[in-house]
């Protein structure tokens, strides 16, 4: 083929990978199984007790927070994360919210609450830290409820990270004063020996609190998956308490 008509492929391929990557990086402005309190204020930037008043004020009148409370022809925001803009059965959307193809989340809720989209006689707010608030104190009360045990799946990126296993004996020494010897006779589980899957598997699902104990759920959430993976390789490492000696 001659170079002349080559030049157009390698334009569309590239073309095709750019916006590849860019639907990719948008995907990750949100993840719609946060529900941590603490770490959702992180990503809304905002202050959940802040944002109340925000909501009495300018939008409980018309929005209510779970479909059970709905009153008004306004669309309920129960679920609002992650929910496909005019989505919801039985609410006469205007035409021009109707044709919008998007899912709501930080970036397009900014864009609405700011006067940024034309939807009709739509309260406008101009302080962006005020949305930040009110974001925070929505998503916080719409989160979804944890996942069951059983549903929780340890991503597969995560599954077959490689654990620094010197890290992770650092990073466990702060589990000694309850996961030791001794503590396990109090009924705290021993940790040593434990499969690698096993121990991502209980970590995931107490980040993602399908398990209720609140020290573990702070725990769990506050390392990054290198952290995690250094953890279960360390843990996977060590000989049981009840072998060898
Ligand atoms: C006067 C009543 C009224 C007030 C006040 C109001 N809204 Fe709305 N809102 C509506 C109506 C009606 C719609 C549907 C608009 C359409 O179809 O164009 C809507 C749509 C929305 C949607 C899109 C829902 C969906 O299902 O796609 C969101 C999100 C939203 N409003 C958030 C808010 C927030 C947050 C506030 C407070 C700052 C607020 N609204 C204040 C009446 C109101
Ligand atoms: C303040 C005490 C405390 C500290 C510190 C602590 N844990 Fe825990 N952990 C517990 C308790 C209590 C349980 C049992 C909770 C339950 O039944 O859900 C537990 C349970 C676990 C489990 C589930 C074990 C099983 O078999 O169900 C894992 C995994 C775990 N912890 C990992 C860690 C790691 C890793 C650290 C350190 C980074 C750590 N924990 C620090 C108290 C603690």
């Amino acid at each position: 083929m001659p170079l002349s008509r080559r030049i157009p492929i390698v334009i569309a391929l590239t073309a095709i990978v750019i916006t590849l990557t860019a639907i990719s990086l948008r995907g990750q402005t949100f993840d719609p199984t946060l529900t941590d309190p603490d770490a959702i204020a992180m990503e809304c930037g905002g202050d959940a007790l802040a944002g109340l008043p925000h909501y009495e004020s300018r939008c409980a009148d018309c929005h209510a927070l779970t479909p059970e409370a709905q009153q008004t022809t306004a669309p309920h925001l129960a679920g609002l994360y992650g929910r496909p803009a005019a989505s919801l059965a039985g609410v006469s959307y205007s035409p021009q919210l109707s044709e919008m193809f998007h899912i709501w989340e930080g970036e397009t809720l900014h864009q609405l609450l700011a006067g940024e989209m034309s939807i009709p006689n739509h309260p406008v707010m101009m302080v962006e830290q005020d949305r930040r608030d009110l974001l925070t104190y929505l998503r916080t009360e719409t989160r979804p409820a944890p996942p069951k045990f059983e549903d929780v799946r340890v991503p597969t990126h995560l599954l077959t990270m490689e654990g620094d296993p010197a890290y992770g004996e650092y990073l466990a020494s702060e589990c000694a004063s309850c996961h030791n010897a001794g503590a396990v006779s109090q009924g705290t589980p021993d940790l040593a020996g434990r499969p690698r899957e096993d121990f991502l598997h209980l970590m995931v699902a107490y980040r993602q609190r399908a398990l209720p104990n609140p020290i573990m759920q702070m725990t769990a959430a506050k390392f990054s998956d290198e952290e995690l993976a250094a953890l279960a390789e360390w843990f996977a490492t060590q000989k049981p308490p009840n072998e060898g000696g």
